[in-house]
């Protein structure tokens, strides 16, 4: 390991394009070991783009990478792992029909006696980075399933049995909580002081200011600037990133609050959740909160028919609506903009225009009307709405930034125009600027009759939007608070469970 303070990952002046969109006009940064550097930005600020490059996924079209001072290029991802770089990506890459351990060791299984894989090996091996990073999962089960928290944490325990000297993890905590996050700190900490050098992205500002002990800051491709997190504040890096003043945000607007749209009853999925009931009215904004790994998706998913349940119904405009039929909840006025937009929510290889399009389809088909025009005129005004940067509607949605990807799913679902909404997570990966905007929308759209049922493991956010907070702790809702009683100790109480819990 490189002594501390030393220089271990440097890149100047770095610029990458994509045919004419230019990623990477001039990316710069300098990170030195046993320091967590932080680097942030805007959605689409080229953060992810200089990753990929010190990861091997992308050769650079021009400029200057060195580690440990020696000047390196990676033509491979095994090229820049090889040499101790790890990167924990913003989308977790897990095989899902591997087990656990096949792919904490993907392409480089011990092999044992006879050139056999050595399975029990390699379970131990799991099991203790697992302990070390204070997480019991079964290294045997299948990735399918996992939730992200655990995705995640795979990722990282891949990262630190391969002894990286540079770890750079890309929006890491976007799906974790408190719990999750703390545990994730302390390890990055441990990791720091052993003399690694880390960089850590996130568009959460607390966590920047908490775990990091430098700050880059990125916009439209370039550098901007770079500070010790101890000589500057939020604020001042805020306004370096947007380059103007943000919008307040949770911009609440009250809404008439009609009748009830959604009525969920008796909800009962065995070892998942039980007896959940409640109801979300026109107009009104319903927070489901609680802990990852609550059941809070898992509720979402079964009233939108992704998941069946046990005993229940679901409820809109007064009509049951079919168990197990996303169909039938579309049909009835659903809307769905998932947790896991990569692997639910998006039609990756589709363009964006198809993606925003793709939920009216059949609409404009029975118009005759299948065009890519049609669905340029179809997802425009949305697209624009969100501020989806895309050089031209028809990019493809797999090569934009993680933050522009889950815009273009809230898009796509707005332009069903639903009668209730459900949405994971509104502004996981979203930059704070544009996370105004989102707020705003969701605000209005309430404000137009709209029901909205909104998980959200930020608390800030919950407090700032919801008209009613439900609580979900272990898979029953333990409190449903109004919001003019909603503060961080009453839901947080309810979440954890303990003493003053409704019933
Ligand atoms: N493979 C690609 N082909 C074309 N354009 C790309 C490709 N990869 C990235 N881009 C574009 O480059 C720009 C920078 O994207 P990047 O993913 O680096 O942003 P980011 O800073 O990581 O944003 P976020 O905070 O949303 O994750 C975006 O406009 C994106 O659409
Ligand atoms: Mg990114």
């Amino acid at each position: 390991m490189n002594a501390n303070g030393a220089v271990a990952l440097q890149l100047v002046q770095v610029r990458k394009s994509f045919g004419p969109v230019m990623a990477l006009r001039s990316g710069s940064l300098t990170v030195c070991s046993g320091s967590i550097h932080a680097l942030v930005g805007e959605n689409g600020a080229g953060k992810s783009t200089l990753v990929k490059i010190v990861a091997g996924l992308y050769q650079r079209d021009g400029g200057d990478f060195l580690l440990h001072g020696e000047s390196v290029d990676f033509s491979s991802t095994a090229a820049s792992k090889d040499a101790g770089i790890a990167v924990i990506y913003q989308e977790p890459t897990l095989f899902p029909d591997l087990s656990v351990t096949e792919n904490l060791f993907m392409g480089r299984q011990p092999v044992g006696a006879g050139r056999r894989i050595d399975r029990k090996a390699m379970h131990e091996e799991a099991t203790a980075l697992f302990s070390r990073l204070g997480v019991s999962l079964d290294p045997r089960r299948l990735a399918e399933g996992l939730s992200i928290a655990d995705q995640q944490i795979i990722e990282i325990a891949k990262a630190i049995s391969l002894d990286a000297s540079v770890l750079i993890m890309d929006e890491p905590t976007a799906a974790l909580s408190g719990v999750e996050v703390d545990r994730l700190f302390a390890v990055a900490r441990s990791l720091r002081d052993e003399g690694r050098a880390l960089v850590f992205i996130s568009h959460r500002f607390e966590e920047v200011f908490d775990l990091c002990d430098t700050v880059t800051v990125m916009r439209d491709g370039e550098y901007v600037s770079t500070d010790a997190i101890a000589e500057t504040t939020p604020a001042a890096i805020v306004s370096k990133m947007v380059g103007r003043e943000v919008a307040e945000l949770f911009p609440k607007t009250p809404a008439t609050i009609g009748e009830p749209v959604l009525q969920v009853a008796g909800l009962e999925s065995a070892g998942v959740f039980h007896d959940v009931s409640f109801e979300v009215r026109s107009g009104e904004i319903v927070a489901l909160a609680g802990l990852v790994g609550a059941g809070r998706s898992e509720i979402a998913r079964a009233v939108f028919g992704v998941d069946g349940y046990d005993a229940g119904t679901v409820t809109l405009n007064g009509t049951a609506v079919r168990p197990r039929s996303p169909r039938a909840a579309i049909r009835a006025g659903m809307g769905f903009v998932p947790e896991d937009r990569r692997q639910q929510g998006l039609v990756t290889e589709a363009s964006v225009a198809h993606n925003v399009a793709a939920v009216i389809r059949t609409k404009l088909s029975r118009l005759g009307l299948i065009t890519r025009s049609a669905e340029n005129r179809a997802a425009g005004p949305w697209s624009g709405r969100l501020e989806v940067k895309t050089n031209a509607l028809d990019m493809h949605a797999t090569t934009m930034s993680g933050g522009n990807q889950q815009k273009v799913v809230i898009a796509k679902w707005l332009a069903t125009d639903p009668s209730l909404l459900i949405i994971d997570e509104p502004t996981r990966g979203i930059d704070v600027g544009t996370k105004s905007e989102v707020h705003r929308l969701i605000s209005e759209l309430a404000g137009q009759g709209m029901a909205i049922l909104m998980i959200s493991s930020e608390l800030p956010e919950v407090l700032g939007m919801a008209d009613r907070v439900l609580v979900v702790c272990e898979g029953r809702i333990t409190a449903d608070i109004d919001r003019a009683d909603a503060t961080p100790e009453s839901v947080m109480t309810a979440a954890t469970n303990t003493i003053g819990a409704a019933s």
